[in-house]
């Protein structure tokens, strides 16, 4: 499986968001990461369509857009005027698995990619009925809302668990793990079956971003397992 990096713009300066996206796609990043809260889903509130929207006049990387709201399903024909390439839905929004389902197929349907979220309270069974319709499960390896925490280490489990349950599918799913990644905990996960990996404050307060996210794939690549 390839490994992939997704820098997450919530830990970038704001006030200079075109040159930090440059910046980004020059370090070599292979898709930008864009967490959009709600303040609902979760406590705090980061930006929206408009903004995910003028990155994507800057730049040519897909744009891996995290919902971290309650009603996704309301903003598909959004996201995908936007221009997001992947979405990413939480699945303990208050649907039925039925209406999960609806939501990651009318993804599909719109031409983007779909992929489901487990924070960290829920568990890797939650998402065998999901996973024929995602192409990539985002494992929370912090809670979800803030950059700049702690990665939980009691997720590797997860992480394994949801790769034994992709690998019986018999099509590649691609496992993003996102929340405190940095090089040596990304080659741990990566040992649990991620590859592809969320890094916000690491790599934006990193003082070579380009170094730091060669180290964390080299770290993953060396780590990688497809069967844990
Ligand atoms: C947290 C977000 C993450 C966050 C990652 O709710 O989903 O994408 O920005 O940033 P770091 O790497 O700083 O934890
Ligand atoms: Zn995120």
């Amino acid at each position: 499986m390839q490994i992939r990096i997704s820098p997450s713009l919530l830990a970038c300066d704001f006030l200079h968001l075109e040159e930090e996206v440059r910046r980004t796609e020059a370090a070599g990043a292979e898709l930008l990461h864009c967490d959009v809260m709600d303040g609902v889903f979760v406590p705090n509130i980061s930006f929206g369509f408009d903004i995910i929207r003028a990155v994507g006049t800057v730049s040519a990387l897909p744009l891996d857009v995290h919902m971290m709201t309650c009603a996704p399903q309301k903003y598909i024909e959004a996201l995908k005027t936007a221009g997001a390439a992947i979405v990413t839905v939480h699945n303990d929004i208050g649907l039925t698995e039925a209406e999960m389902i609806g939501v990651l197929d009318a993804i599909r349907a719109a031409g983007m990619i779909p992929s489901v979220s487990l924070r960290p309270k829920i568990s890797a069974e939650s998402v065998t009925a999901l996973l024929p319709h995602a192409d990539m499960v985002l494992v929370m390896t912090v809670e979800p809302g803030f950059g700049g925490q702690k990665f939980m280490a009691d997720m590797l489990p997860k992480i394994a668990a949801v790769r034994r349950a992709a690998n019986r599918l018999g099509r590649p799913v691609d496992i993003q793990v996102d929340g405190g990644i940095n090089a040596e905990n990304a080659a741990r996960t990566a040992g649990a079956g991620a590859n592809v990996f969320v890094v916000g404050t690491a790599a934006y307060r990193a003082p070579d971003m380009r170094a730091l996210l060669d180290h964390v794939r080299r770290a993953a690549e060396a780590a990688f397992c497809p069967r844990p």
